[in-house]
């Protein structure tokens, strides 16, 4: 059985990874409007993989006896100055999720709930590669700065790592 500030620590990350799902969204479209395609791509599929880590945290609550509670989201930015900008937002977002999750481990540690521990390394995991990405990602933008034939090449990249992405997140569910 969960306790009670545990049950309520996993409720406030189920808001926060569906959040998450819908800023990506919102970056999606916002990339899909000025024909950026790769890049849209790429943020579709991670708003999905965001909504599959609110689903699992669902299920994990409701079946060690909890209640998940599903929240109601506020709109999300829906404007951003440019890619690096927008992927800088997305960088600032995932460190938030991470310093979350690891106070949910600090929580489970005191209260000694292992189980709960134990599922939230999956997360830990998860946020490491989500970071390290975003980071890479944020690299690329630098170098190509202005140029319009290397922002090319990157939207077409964004491409190929949404489709290497997508079969990744087939074999985790
Ligand atoms: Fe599920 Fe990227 O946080």
């Amino acid at each position: 059985m969960l306790k009670k500030s545990i049950e309520k620590a996993l409720n406030k990350q189920v808001e926060l990874e569906g959040s998450s799902s819908q800023f990506y969204l919102s970056m999606a479209s916002w990339s899909e409007t000025r024909g950026l395609t790769g890049a849209s791509n790429f943020l579709y599929q991670h708003s999905d993989e965001e909504r599959f880590h609110m689903l699992k945290l669902i299920k994990f609550i409701n079946e060690r006896g909890g209640k998940a509670l599903i929240p109601s989201l506020s709109q999300p930015p829906e404007n951003f100055k440019g890619l690096k900008d927008l992927f800088e937002n997305l960088m600032e977002h995932e460190v938030n999720v991470t310093d979350s999750i690891n106070n949910i481990i600090g929580l489970c540690l005191d209260e000694k709930d292992y189980t709960t521990q134990n599922f939230m390394q999956w997360y830990v995991a998860e946020q490491l590669e989500e970071e390290a990405l975003a980071r890479t990602i944020i690299d690329k933008l630098n170098m190509i700065g202005e140029d319009k034939g290397g922002l090319y090449l990157f939207d077409r990249d964004l491409d190929t790592m949404a489709a290497a992405e997508l079969k990744e997140s087939e074999g985790a569910k």
